[in-house]
This record gives structure tokens, sequence and C-alpha cells, in this order.
């Protein structure tokens, strides 16, 4: 085992509940147990670009447990592509020249899929690199599960358990809009866990006349109000396929030879008007359910109260139990990992493995299928 180890740690990406937990597990265990320096850059990899640092020796690592957001701070800054006086440049060497100048044996990287491809970047620059998985979304390949998700789950669920009641006391469809980026697994697990009538995720493209007729049978039957929670990156089918036809198209382009770049190019755009077209579905979504069940119907989009505050008892234990056993990976040499949850305990499992690969909600998942025998319509079939 290693012994006097100076290590850096960062915060990237979107903020999370249990972020700070993480960081004081990591540090208390490299400290405590292992005898480590440990220094934080601030603002992710931007931080590290500029070498601004904070000192996480002192008492900086007390009293962070409850609290929401990351004491470091945080930036969706990617190494390779770096905003710098009005350009994008390649900062990577930046970067390893601060690692090296603090003598550090190690960087702990704390963020979701995009922080993995970041941090894996530095790694294939030679440096030693090890991610834990955080992020509101779960969508992390390789892991159990990511710390925030717990926290954002019980806030959504509670937010849908307070829109029942005025949706109830209203005779309203109220449709409410959840993070997650594109997997449905925050919409699915709070639908289901806050009594949702309709569930739209990405995984499932949705078709709109079907969440009507999912209303209008709840009304036939005595219950003139519904709550339907539609995720950010749900799609309805008419778009979707749209969308799948460009991809095919764009796909064909690229393999194909000779000068096919402008029509590349068109394809892209067509691509980009149709993805603008898919924000903001929501809006849509109501106003037309609306128009087809001739009940009133309000949108009310959840957005960062869902990733802000205090995580829970769940996520500072999972934070807390990756952070440790982070610092027993790196006293043991062990880089270039991702420190994953598995069943109670944690796993090194490869950058490599992780990378590009986003975990979203398979269709014979138990929480789609036990949705269904709930009742709870999905916007594909009645
Ligand atoms: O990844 C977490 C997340 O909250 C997503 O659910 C959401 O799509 C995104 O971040 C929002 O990002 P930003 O903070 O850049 O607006």
């Amino acid at each position: 085992m290693n012994k006097n180890l100076s290590i850096g740690i960062l915060t990237s990406g979107g903020d999370s509940p249990g972020l700070n937990a993480a960081i004081r597990g990591v540090g208390k265990a490299a400290i405590g147990t292992y005898g480590m320096n440990v220094i934080g850059f601030l603002n992710g990899f931007r931080g590290l670009m500029e070498d601004r640092t904070m000192d996480l020796n002192g008492g900086a690592l007390s009293g962070i447990l409850t609290l929401g957001g990351t004491i470091l701070g945080t930036s969706r800054d990617k190494p390779h592509k770096m905003p710098v006086g009005g350009q994008l440049l390649d900062m990577t060497d930046a970067m390893v020249e601060v690692y090296h100048k603090h003598h550090l044996d190690a960087l702990v990287c704390l963020g979701g899929g995009g922080t993995a491809k970041n941090a894996y970047r530095l790694a294939q620059k030679g440096l030693n690199v090890i991610t834990l998985p955080k992020t509101i979304d779960n969508d992390v390949s390789g892991t159990d599960v990511t710390f925030g998700f717990d926290t954002a789950l019980g806030i959504a669920t509670e937010a849908i358990d307070r829109l029942h009641s005025t949706a109830h006391s209203h005779h309203r469809i109220v449709v409410v809009e959840l993070m997650g980026h594109n997997a449905g697994w925050l919409t699915l697990g709070a639908g289901i866990a806050g009594g949702a009538d309709v569930i739209l995720i990405p995984e499932i493209p949705y078709d709109v006349n079907v969440v009507a007729e999912a209303i209008l049978r709840r009304l036939r039957r005595g219950s003139p109000f519904s709550i339907v929670a539609v995720s950010e990156g749900a799609v309805p089918k008419t778009l979707h396929e749209e969308m799948e036809a460009l991809r095919q198209k764009l796909d064909k382009s690229e393999k194909g030879k000779g000068n096919k770049k402008s029509s590349k190019k068109k394809i892209e755009e067509q691509l980009l008007a149709l993805e603008t077209k898919r924000t903001g579905h929501s809006l849509q979504l109501a106003a037309a359910l609306e128009e087809l069940t001739r009940l009133e119907s309000r949108l009310t989009i959840l957005g960062y109260v869902q990733r802000g505050g205090t995580p829970s008892a769940a996520d500072r234990l999972l934070a807390s139990r990756l952070g440790t056993a982070c610092a027993g990976f790196i006293a043991n040499g062990k880089f270039g990992v991702m420190v994953a949850a598995r069943g109670d305990g944690a796993e090194a499992v490869p950058l490599a493995d992780v990378v590009g690969k986003r975990k979203v909600v398979p269709l014979d998942h138990p929480w789609i299928d036990s949705a269904r025998q709930i009742g709870i319509c999905l916007g594909d079939v009645n």
C-alpha cells in the first residue's frame, strides 16, 4: 500500500445532492486512514486548468455532509474544448502541467457520464484518474445507481403528491415535467411513487391521442383529474419517427463516399431543428390534452429544485461509501477506473467500459412492467 500520497479532487457537470458527502468521504478516508494530502480544484476542469485550489486538509471537510451543491463549485467545461478568450481550446496539456506542479499521485473527478469522458481524456495523457458517479439522472453506465438520484426522486415524488390535491380540487390535468436528460429513471420512479396516471419517458415515444384517451377513460370512471409525469427528454411518436429517419439518412451519408459534405450538413441542421422542437414539448402536450379532452390543463416544470438542497440519507450513505472506497482504491494504486456501486459494496470499473455509454431504462425493466400492471398509461398503448 502506498503512503504519503497527494491527491486532487474536483466536481464537474451539473451539481447533485451528495457531492459534498462524497468529497468528505474521499477526503476523510484519504487523510485519516491513508495519511494522504488532499487539495480541491475549484469549478470543475476549469479550476484544474487555472490552478485554482482549496486546501481540504484542515477543517474544510467538517460540517459539509448535509450541504447541497458542492463546496468546490462546478462547471460544464471540457478539457479539450475549453472556452478561453472567445475560443474553444484544447487545454488538456495545461491541466497535466498543473497536476504535476502539485506532485499529485491521483485526481478524483466527481461527475456523470460527461465527466467520466473528460477524466478518461486526462487518463489517456498519463494521469492517475479515478471517478465517482453522481447525477440525479441515474444514467451512468456500469454502476447500480448514482448519488443524487435518490434525493431528486424524493423531491419529485413530493411535488407530484402536492400536485395531486390541487389537480383533484380543480378537476384539472396537471402535466409535470421532470429532469433526467435522455433517461427516464427519475420520471418513471417518481411517477410510480407519486401515483401519476400517465408517465412519459424518452425510452417510449408517446402518442398524444393515447394519452388523451387514458385521461378520458379516467373521466368516464368518475375521476375528472389526471397527473401526467413527463420527462424533459420524452418525445412524441411523430417527432421520434422524423428524427429516426433523419438519423438513418445521416448514417448513410456518413458511410457514403464522394462530396456528400453539403447534404450531411443539411441533415444535421434539420435534426437540430427537430431537437429544438422537442425542447418545450411539455407545453404543447398540456395544450393538446386540453383540446382533446376538454379538461382544463396546467403545466408545472420542476426544474432545478430537483437537484438543489439537502441530500437524502440514502444519498449521504452512498456518497460516503463510494468516497471511502475511492480512497482505498487510490491507496492500492487502482487508476483509470470509476468507483461503481455494486450491491452493498463498491467495484472499480475501467473507465474505458463506461465512457460513451448511457444507462437508459430497459423496456423490460421491472418498473415498466409494474407501472403497466398498476394501470399507468405510458403513452404507447392503452
Ligand atoms: O444532468 C443533470 C441535469 O439536471 C439534467 O437532468 C438536465 O437535463 C441538465 O442537468 C440541466 O443542465 P444545466 O444545469 O446545464 O441546465
